[in-house]
């Protein structure tokens, strides 16, 4: 037999370079100041939908002048590598939270802004779509129609219901985006139509949100070639300004705000949920593990104040969902912040 002599062919892929993969030495951004603002926002062209959406917006709150209103944002925000955009930076986020937390505001009365990233989950359809069960599996076929399959027909007719109520009364408007960009313009200018809701207006900041972008003075207008720049693509990534403070000081300064945080590492997600409210200066954090967060959130408030909520195995076993824990106690926190003011 005859050994293969050849050389090894050259080395294509990278190898043993973990650490040096992403550069960790970016200082911590402090929070964004009315120079930040500007110099985003006059840098970073609003979506072409603003005007339209912005007139939406104004229209349901005239409508819901003396009532309490949440804004939630829901889903993981887009990062574009291109302008005329072929591939993207994105993240996890399915909008479970935000989804399961607009159904659980609605039973309590709050009109639902629901700032969500496109085809992620909505409230009510969330229970038919995404699922593990393609929704034809809930339909079946009699007498020549389609009807709901009758063991789902129970659990199906209460959601139906319940979205109905909402579209009636008008208590739910749907307010999509993609990516980070559009995200930012929409928060900003939404916050501004509700500051004459005052302290009736909360925030429930659920999205999951880029922390770094490419700003269009660096972004390449077409698509990427995979030759010509050699093996590697290497990305330069500028960090998103930390706009929650502009937030809390200038654009809702009367409403509540409550943001979340996400960590993995369950021994600093105390410490960063406080860091955050301590940076921020806003009303609460909820602090969430990517591995627990269906199953137990923290609530950290001010004062080094912790509680944590968490479903029993027996409410997991009976498909209760967390949400149905914190949404009454965040509406018992906005009561309060309410009567103070
Ligand atoms: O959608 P699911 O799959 O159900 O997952 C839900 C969730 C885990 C995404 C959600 O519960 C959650 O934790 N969301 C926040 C994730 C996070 O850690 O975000 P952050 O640290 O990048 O931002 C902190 C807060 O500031 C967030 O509320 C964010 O919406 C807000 N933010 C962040 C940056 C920025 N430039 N503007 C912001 O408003």
């Amino acid at each position: 037999m005859e050994l293969n002599r050849q050389p090894p062919p050259t080395r294509r892929f990278s190898t043993g370079e973990r650490e040096n993969a992403i550069d960790r030495t970016v200082p911590v951004l402090p929070p964004a100041l009315e120079f930040d603002e500007h110099n985003y926002f006059d840098h970073n062209a609003p979506p072409e939908y603003l005007d339209g959406m912005t007139k939406q917006v104004q229209k349901f709150l005239d409508f819901h002048k003396h009532n309490r209103v949440v804004l939630v944002t829901s889903g993981g925000t887009t990062v574009p590598l291109e302008n005329q955009t072929v591939r993207f930076i994105d993240n996890f986020s399915a909008g479970t939270r935000g989804a399961t937390s607009a159904e659980y505001f609605l039973e309590q009365g709050y009109a639902v802004l629901f700032l969500h990233r496109q085809f992620s989950l909505l409230p009510y359809s969330r229970h038919y779509s995404h699922s593990t069960h393609c929704f034809l599996d809930y339909m079946d076929e009699r007498d020549g129609s389609v009807v709901v399959d009758p063991k789902y027909q129970e659990e199906m007719l209460s959601v139906l219901r319940k979205y109905q109520a909402a579209r009636t009364k008008n208590l739910l408007l749907l307010l999509p985006f993609t990516t980070i960009n559009q995200y930012l313009h929409t928060l900003r200018a939404i916050s501004v139509i509700m500051q004459p809701l005052e302290s009736r207006a909360l925030f429930y900041l659920a999205a999951a949100v880029s922390d770094f972008f490419i700003p269009p003075s660096r972004i390449p207008e077409h698509k990427i070639q995979s030759k010509g720049g050699g093996n590697k693509l290497v990305m330069d990534l500028d960090p998103v300004p930390k706009f929650l403070n502009r937030l809390v000081e200038k654009w809702a300064p009367s409403a509540m705000i409550i943001s979340f945080k996400l960590e993995t590492d369950p021994t600093i997600l105390i410490f960063k949920a406080e860091q955050a409210l301590e940076r921020y200066s806003h009303q609460l954090v909820i602090g969430n593990l990517l591995q627990t967060r269906k199953t137990e959130v923290v609530f950290v408030g001010p004062g080094q104040n912790h509680d944590w909520l968490r479903l029993s195995d027996e409410q997991q076993a009976d498909g209760i969902e967390i949400e149905c824990m914190i949404i009454p106690a965040v509406v018992k926190l906005h009561s309060q912040w309410i009567n103070r003011r």
